[in-house]
């Protein structure tokens, strides 16, 4: 039986998510926006674009093109001033472990992500070999919570989508495996990610008998 398992990138894989907070915060200070992690659970998943947007009607202002252009160039600098500082300890705990197990049983591993720094950061983390297709930022006409970065990932693996199983920490990429007839595995709080087929908080709470199970099913 072969499935395929689609895992999103930040906050599944690396620990990036608390990246793109920071440089989030730092833009919204410039504002004079106080923006809390709670507010950047809605931002998890979601492209630069659209967050620059959100983060704009939250602080109510209304920017020019000319200023979101300039912070979306700011906010991925500061962005990747941290991401250049990582290293394989940022693997989030039991990722290896997992993607080990998965390659063992002949699954196919593919990586679905909306971040334009995806293939960047996989290399620093050397975890690039372990995917057998990358689809990414770059990829994709339009953003989680649609489904298409999964379809294509299931079709680069050339499975159908119900036999695809979905890794996200976010509540887009959640709705957007549902959507796509994919299991839907959360990764963090059962209660941002309650429309999660499964909620773990973290991989290390993910046995091997239960992928063997999702393999089997
Ligand atoms: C997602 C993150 O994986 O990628 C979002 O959860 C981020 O927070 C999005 O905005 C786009 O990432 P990047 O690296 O292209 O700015
Ligand atoms: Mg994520």
């Amino acid at each position: 039986m072969k499935k395929a398992f689609i895992f999103d990138l930040d906050g599944v894989i690396v620990d990036t998510a608390k990246f793109h907070y920071l440089a989030w915060r730092n833009l919204a200070k410039g504002i004079n926006f106080d923006f809390t992690e709670e507010q950047n659970e809605q931002f998890k998943g979601v492209s630069r674009v659209r967050s620059l947007e959100l983060l704009l009607d939250m602080a109510n202002y209304t920017a020019t093109q000319e200023e979101k252009d300039i912070w979306l160039v700011q906010k991925n600098e500061e962005y990747l001033s941290y991401i250049k500082k990582m290293d394989q300890s940022e693997i989030l705990p039991d990722v290896p472990r997992v993607l080990k197990h998965l390659l063992s049983k002949k699954q196919g591993v593919a990586l679905g992500s909306a971040s334009k720094n995806a293939r960047p950061i996989l290399e620093r983390v050397a975890l690039l070999d372990k995917f057998q297709a990358i689809v990414d930022g770059n990829d994709v006409t339009i953003a989680k919570p649609n489904p298409e970065v999964f379809i294509k990932g299931a079709q680069a693996l050339q499975t159908q989508n119900v036999d695809c199983i979905v890794f996200e920490d976010s509540i887009a990429g959640v709705q957007a495996a549902n959507t796509a007839g994919m299991i839907s595995i959360g990764i963090g709080n059962a209660e941002v990610l309650h429309e999660a087929d499964h909620v773990f908080a973290n991989f290390t709470q993910i046995s091997n008998e239960f992928l063997d199970h999702l393999i089997e099913r």
